[in-house]
């Protein structure tokens, strides 16, 4: 059987860990692509002589050509630019758009058939962009944001309660910004939902309010301290738990930015909510019930990724 084709759209710092982990996990041949001349082709060479001492049996190639991604089974974007301190992801749209649209179109023409996870800033937005520009299938079609905030909000959880990050599960919904909601009550310690680990005693409303905080601007937090980009272990981890789940239809339960068609009171926008990714992309879209308070605060971040898919349409409008 032939090996799967993963294409990066991308080769910058998150591109590159990309290839890496996907050749760690040995998921299939990489095909690294960016605008600049001899990055994507160096990256992989680099990593192609990695690998007899690292053990990965698959092919690292790079190019600048878009019929590198030509039949690519999964195609993860993070072309485009990242942010600087004091910068907000939302700072990013006027640039990222662009590069968005050319890139759907790319994926549309060369890799019809892929399974396309985006990760490009500011997320929600810029996955509804590629996904109008490429003509794919919304099911086929998701961002990387819920699986990276919820790795963060768990990593902080097990620093707080010192227990392993394994035995933490955590539920974050909304868009990938300011405005997103990590869910407490559906967020537990071995089964154990935080709101009881309060009431035992095990930390304190105000702490688990800090972390909560912490968790809305954990990018941010790592945009500081790295002073000229952002992060890309995590969010690159992340996207590769997800394409992993859609080649091995694992059919793991991630949230991820994924397109509302009427589910949760939404219509034809992308936003982050909790999914079955199997060998069909998003198989399912899982609604739970939120309480008053929890739908205020996803009303509240769906607003704001509307206001972006707006400006979005207003450059469009501006342009032709
Ligand atoms: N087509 C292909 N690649 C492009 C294009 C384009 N039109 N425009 C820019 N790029 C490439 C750049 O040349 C660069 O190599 O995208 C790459 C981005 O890499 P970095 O600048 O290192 O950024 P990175 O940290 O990988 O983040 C990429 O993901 O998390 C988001 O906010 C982040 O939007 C940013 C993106």
């Amino acid at each position: 059987m032939a090996r799967k084709k993963i294409a990066l759209v991308g080769a910058g710092q998150i591109g590159g860990t990309l290839a890496l982990l996907a050749a760690q996990k040995e998921l299939g041949d990489v095909v690294l692509f960016d605008i600049v001349p001899g990055t994507p082709a160096g990256k992989a060479l680099d990593l192609a002589e990695a690998a007899p001492v690292e053990g990965y049996n698959v092919s690292l190639t790079g190019g600048n050509d878009y019929s590198a991604i030509e039949g690519a089974d999964v195609v993860i974007v993070t072309a485009g630019i990242p942010r600087k301190p004091g910068m907000s992801r939302d700072d990013l749209i006027g640039i990222n758009s662009g590069v968005c649209k050319t890139v759907g179109e790319a994926i549309g023409k060369h890799a019809p058939n892929a399974f396309v996870i985006v990760i490009t800033n500011p997320l929600d937005v810029m996955v509804w962009v590629l996904q109008q520009a490429s003509g794919l299938p919304p099911e086929r079609v998701v961002g990387m944001a819920g699986v990276l905030d919820s790795a963060r909000f768990r990593y902080f959880l097990a620093e707080e309660f010192n227990v392993s990050v394994e035995d933490v599960t955590a539920f974050v919904l909304g868009g990938h910004g300011d405005t997103m909601v990590p869910l407490v009550r559906y967020s537990t310690v071995a089964g154990i939902p935080l709101p009881d680990l309060v009431k035992m005693g095990w930390t304190t409303q105000e702490k688990l309010d800090a972390i909560v905080q912490r968790t809305r601007d954990g990018g941010a937090e790592i945009v500081k301290l790295l002073g000229n980009g952002s992060a890309f272990y995590a969010p690159a981890a992340s996207a590769i738990q997800m394409a992993e789940s859609y080649l091995k239809d694992q059919k793991r339960v991630l949230p991820v930015a994924a397109h509302l068609s009427g589910q949760y009171g939404q219509d034809d926008l992308y936003v982050g909510v909790p999914t079955i990714i199997g060998a069909g992309g998003v198989e399912k879209i899982i609604e739970i019930e939120l309480n008053d308070e929890e739908k205020a605060m996803f009303q509240n971040s769906v607003d704001a990724v509307k206001t972006l898919v707006d400006v979005v349409k207003k450059l469009d409008a501006e342009k032709s």
